[in-house]
């Protein structure tokens, strides 16, 4: 896997990022139907803003099944190399399904402020690890990142099955576009300890 992009840029898309992903895609077809509408705001202040986001999510944790196992042990990995790279100090790992039906979209928006005394842990690194066969531009539904600081658009990324996205929570705006096929993914972020840990 290379990460080259986020130590040198703070931001990678790596396409078929793991192999053998069947399995997660079949989960998330199979567990569809008891995706719930997603919140935005910190944790104690959630709220339902469909003006913001209209996709639909599951929260996984290891019980749902052992290909989730599999996937989560690579962000595992994943978060071991970047703790020795980037001394981001990375303690643990929180991840949804998202379903975006034709229509849905996710304005823009950052994952987490760096002011953010999150009790939970802030948000440090964002990933992104699409679940669709045969993806072509005119399906839509990219996710466009935005530099820092001109907030001028670097990367549109189609959400092709096996790509991989991470980038800084706190650093680079992104939307997802509205796409015109139903878009699944499996979206996490990678927190600091939690407080009083
Ligand atoms: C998010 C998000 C991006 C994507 O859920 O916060 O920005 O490509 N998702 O689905
Ligand atoms: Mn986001």
């Amino acid at each position: 896997m290379n990460l080259f992009g986020l130590f040198t840029e703070g931001w990678a898309v790596i396409p078929s990022a793991f192999t053998n992903v069947e399995p997660l895609v079949k989960i998330a077809e199979r567990l569809s139907g008891s995706f719930r509408a997603a919140h935005i705001g910190r944790d104690n202040s959630a709220r339902l803003e469909q003006n913001v986001r209209s996709d639909k999510i599951m929260w996984l944790d290891e019980n749902v099944d052992p290909a989730v196992n599999v996937y989560l042990n690579q962000m595992e990995a994943i978060r071991e190399l970047v703790n020795q790279r980037c001394f981001l100090g990375l303690f643990d790992y929180e991840c949804h399904f998202a379903n975006f039906e034709p229509g849905d979209f996710y304005k823009t928006h950052v994952d987490a402020f760096a002011d953010e005394r999150n009790p939970r842990g802030n948000r440090k690194l964002s990933s992104v690890f699409y679940l669709n066969k045969d993806w072509q531009p005119e399906d839509g539904g990219e996710l466009v990142l935005y530099a820092p600081d001109s907030r001028e658009e670097i990367a549109r990324v189609l959400p092709q099955l096996g790509t991989l996205v991470l980038f800084l929570s706190e650093e680079f705006p992104h939307e997802v576009l509205p796409a015109r096929r139903l878009r699944q993914s499996l979206t996490g972020w990678f927190r600091t300890r939690p407080q009083g840990i």
